[in-house]
């Protein structure tokens, strides 16, 4: 099979000039016009750490595939960093900026025929983005991870980005001089890499390597180390392999393989992200993933990591131990992973963990199976009358399985952060974000600067938090996200008052405010839809076609005879 099925649409003969005069013209060489062609995507920008060195990886992929036969032609686009945005509007593009980086993937190397394509993506959204584009895409693809930051130090302690927050609710608290906060916020950040704690950027690595769509270490190598960059040099290598087997995503992104994904971002103690972003990318596979499937995970599956946010190590510490392949290498032994699945090396897992280490008793990351963190899983799904499509909960076992109490309720982030500030929070309360979902915020914002904030007035353990929003992967304490319907579209969750009690069961997995149906009835009556908080652009053209949460925040919902039907690549 000739391996440029797609550029050979306009390079096999003379039909199609215009498009050779060009490719000639931007420097491929006359003789080169009928090897494959690989489009390599950077997310890299300058002014986040995430991204800063996204580029220089992207020329060393370009560099191992072009020793190997091919045309590599690099092209960039965008990649919102959660961490700059946090905490202000700006935190709205976020979410939105997936389906961006999805689409942008999706059209250029649709567009242009590229034969294969690469990844270089380190933040949040990238992963994801990239991942859903290649799925669409189903052509030959690698993703190359930006790698994690490595930690930072202030006095002795040790720093990452959460404590930046952290600091501010001691601030707030006053129990922190201005020379120490701004001491943590000058060192919190000592170079290139993705936050680096188990976050959502660390989280989606770990699965996406695990799905079989990154090679071998890439989730857990730091972003500075020498490994890195030779994982870009050696791409092209592999990416040849895949066109000569056309291998292509959808024969790894299989729904074993999605399960797999979930077991690895359960024992790590993952971001709760991933289930919007898991189930996101499964449906640009053809795979029908819900969120009952990591309910049912969970189930089975124990915690086992002490990663941050709720542990003491980053992903930087497990890497020294022997990095995710080490994790899967235990599971696999363990029988909690299925090691038959196809991955981008043209392998199985457990082929490509051969070699590899499981990791013993001589260190304390990962704990053994009779001696979990948390017996089942800390991504608990929550269904109820605040919640009848579901809602996600974060729950480490540290801050208990059941929280019962009055509600405060605030209609944006900024009016909770005024009232964090003005003191209004009292322990016990249940506290209400609402209007903050994927049509309401619009886009979904994530909640780190209030939910920091209340962890540095002292509340942290005293309050809960539920909204239609997102909590960052950094957040700990008894949180629950995604509730669906969301406020915007007339869920319970609109209709809440302050006082109302509220009851949170992660037992029974039961979200549930104690309102008769004659009440809730009445108050749906007279409930009206806010005016949009946008008027034009991106974010009204999101508001239109994004879905609910418990399907992932896609904006191309297909029905599930789609989804069942596996169809292949949109060309
Ligand atoms: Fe990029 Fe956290 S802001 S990974």
């Amino acid at each position: 099979m000739a391996l440029n099925k797609y550029s050979g649409i306009y390079t096999k003969d003379d039909s199609l000039p215009a498009s050779q005069a060009m490719l000639i013209g931007s420097g491929v060489k006359e003789e080169d016009l009928r090897k494959p062609f690989v489009g390599i995507c950077s997310t890299g920008f300058e002014g986040n750490t995430c991204n800063m060195h996204l580029n220089g990886l992207a020329d060393a992929v370009k560099i191992g595939v072009q020793a190997n036969g091919m045309v590599g032609l690099r092209f960039n686009t965008i990649g919102v960093s959660d961490g700059i945005t946090n905490g202000n509007a700006g935190m709205r593009y976020s979410l939105v900026s997936r389906e961006l980086i999805a689409d942008s993937i999706e059209a250029m190397a649709g567009a242009h025929y590229y034969d294969a394509v690469a990844t270089v993506v380190g933040c949040d959204k990238n992963m994801p983005g990239a991942l859903i584009a290649m799925a669409r895409l189903n052509r030959p693809s690698v993703m190359i991870y930006g790698g994690t930051i490595k930690g930072g130090e202030y006095k002795g302690q040790k720093l990452n980005i959460v404590s930046c927050f952290e600091a501010y609710g001691k601030k707030l608290n006053g129990t922190i001089s201005d020379e120490d906060y701004r001491g943590i916020i000058r060192n919190a950040c000592p170079g290139p890499g993705a936050c680096g704690g188990m976050y959502t950027a660390n989280t989606m690595a770990a699965a996406i390597e695990t799905l079989g769509m990154s090679l071998p270490f890439s989730s857990s190598a730091t972003a500075v180390s020498p490994e890195k960059n030779q994982e870009a040099l050696d791409t092209g290598a592999y990416i040849l392999n895949l066109l000569e087997k056309d291998i292509k995503p959808r024969d790894i992104l299989t729904r074993e393989a999605f399960e797999n994904a979930l077991v690895m971002i359960t024992v790590l103690g993952g971001s709760t992200n991933a289930v919007l972003h898991l189930i996101a990318i499964a449906h640009a596979a053809g795979v029908h993933l819900t969120m009952e499937d990591f309910q049912d995970v969970s189930n089975r599956v124990p915690v086992l990591a002490d990663l941050k946010p709720s542990g003491k190590y980053l992903m930087e510490d497990l890497s020294a131990l022997g990095g995710v392949p080490a994790v899967q290498k235990t599971l696999l032994e363990a029988g909690l992973l299925n090691g038959d699945l196809l991955t981008v090396t043209g392998k199985t897992l457990a082929e490509n963990l051969e070699n590899v280490k499981p990791l013993g008793a001589e260190q304390d990351l990962l704990r053994p199976l009779s001696n979990p963190i948390k017996s089942d899983g800390h991504i608990q799904i929550l269904y109820g009358n605040l919640a009848s499509k579901g809602a996600v909960a974060k729950i480490s076992g540290k801050e208990g399985l059941r929280f019962e109490g009055p509600a405060i309720v605030f209609n944006s982030e900024e009016e909770l952060n005024d009232g964090i500030a003005a003191g209004k929070i009292q322990p016990g309360q249940v506290v209400v974000i609402r209007y903050v979902g994927p049509k309401g915020g619009p886009g979904m914002p994530e909640m780190l600067k209030p939910t920091s904030a209340i962890m540095g007035a002292g509340l942290g353990d005293k309050v809960a938090l539920i909204t239609d929003g997102r909590f960052s992967g950094g957040t700990h304490g008894f949180v629950i996200g995604h509730v669906s319907p969301e406020a915007y579209d007339g869920g319970t969750i609109a209709l809440v008052e302050d006082g109302d009690w509220i009851v949170l069961d992660a037992s029974t997995n039961t979200i549930d405010v104690q309102l008769d149906e004659a009440e809730l009835t009445a108050r749906r009556s007279v409930w009206q839809r806010p005016k949009a908080n946008v008027q034009s652009g991106v974010l009204l053209k999101y508001i239109r076609t994004v879905s609910d949460a418990s399907h992932g925040c896609i904006t191309d919902l297909q029905d599930e005879a789609y989804v069942n039907a596996r169809e292949t690549s949109p060309s």
